[in-house]
């Protein structure tokens, strides 16, 4: 097995998540951490950057994500891939983007409002339908760097990992 048509392999599927509404890939977990605890959600992955190797999320300005992003600029995303038994694990640099009305111009009327709840996220409410959609836009988009991934296939006839360092642009196999 070549090394480097592994790892390739790799980021084409993460690629695929983005166009492919079925891909397993399109739904990453993202973790991130308050200094203190490291939280985890899923998004949705809505660009893949191949020469940047770079993805985009969107989200909501006021979620906990963005407070721990903005404070502590490091996530990890998760990708599986029950069919394919793929794993991907990748240290990446989170950041928001300034200038983000060229994706607010392509969502629709139904999206705009996921990023408009009102309290913001994770607020207390007094009954589970305690909240509204305000007009205050807090529509955020962040771009997520790749740093490093980590790659694992299993298969019956013995499981594969390798890893990808994209600052230094090495990779090596490593055991599973
Ligand atoms: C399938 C799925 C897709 C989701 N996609 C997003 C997303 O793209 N952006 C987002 O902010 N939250 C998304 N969520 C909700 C998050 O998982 C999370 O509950 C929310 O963003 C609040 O997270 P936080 O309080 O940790 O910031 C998604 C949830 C599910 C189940």
């Amino acid at each position: 097995m070549n090394l480097a048509n592994f790892i390739e392999s790799a980021i084409k599927q993460i690629q695929r998540g983005v166009v492919d509404h079925k891909s397993f890939f399109r739904h990453p977990f993202l973790a991130s951490s308050d200094g203190q605890h490291i939280f985890q959600r899923i998004v949705v992955m809505r660009e893949f950057n191949f020469e940047k190797k770079s993805i985009v999320i969107f989200t909501d300005s006021k979620s906990q994500k963005v407070t721990q992003i903005v404070n502590h600029p490091e996530c990890n995303l998760l990708f599986w891939d029950p069919r394919k038994k793929l794993q991907i694990s990748i240290h990446s640099i989170p950041q928001i983007e300034i200038d983000n009305s060229r994706y607010w111009m392509k969502i629709n009327d139904k999206q705009k409002k996921d990023y408009s709840v009102t309290p913001p996220p994770k607020s207390a409410i007094k009954a589970h339908d305690d909240y509204q959609f305000s007009d205050q836009n807090r529509f955020t988009v962040v771009n997520i760097t790749f740093k490093s991934m980590d790659v694992l296939q299993l298969s019956d006839q013995g499981h594969v990992r390798a890893v990808h360092d994209f600052e230094n642009n090495t990779q090596s196999w490593v055991s599973p």
